[in-house]
């Protein structure tokens, strides 16, 4: 056991902890945020994305020794900012979340993308979510829904 320490959706966390445990099972079981989901857990599928210092990360990858010190958002921290307000209600018009399991993820990657490229083209927008895998929408409502964001143009990420 070790005493890891880092920023949970801008609260100080303080665990003991063995140092390898995955960031997944520290944020589901320990931590309670259930918002973080295990789908694959090979890395493949994106439904354990958290925000690491504003990148993405697949927490299922993630040893939690990796995070000391670090801010980390979940989709519960982000459903407080206005940015995730503007990305849901996307989704929702595009009827680009059906059973959900992969929303979370799929949001925090849209968040990542567009804080880095406001303006993706389509081919970016679907290499930025390569690495999220849905099983119901087919993909292009929620290309869709974050292109019609972009195209906006005049939101502040
Ligand atoms: S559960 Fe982590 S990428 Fe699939
Ligand atoms: S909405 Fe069901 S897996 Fe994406």
């Amino acid at each position: 056991m070790e005493k890891i320490s880092f920023y949970l959706n801008g609260k100080q966390v303080k665990l003991a902890i063995d140092p390898s445990t995955r960031l997944l099972d520290v944020l589901r079981i320990r931590l309670h945020m259930t918002g973080v989901k295990e789908g694959c857990g090979e890395g493949e599928c994106g439904a354990c994305s958290v925000l690491v210092d504003g990148v993405c990360y697949n927490s299922c990858l993630t040893p939690v020794a990796n995070v000391m010190g670090k801010h980390i958002v979940t989709i519960e921290g982000f459903r407080t900012t206005k940015q995730y307000r503007i990305i849901a209600d996307a989704f929702a018009d595009f009827g680009a979340s059906q059973c959900g399991f992969c929303t979370p993820g799929m949001i925090l990657n849209a968040y990542a993308l567009l804080k880095n490229n406001p303006h993706p083209s389509e081919e970016e927008v679907r290499i930025a979510l390569s690495g999220n895998l849905c099983r119901c929408t087919g993909y292009n409502a929620i290309v869709k829904a974050i292109l019609e964001i972009a195209e906006k143009g005049d939101i502040v990420w």
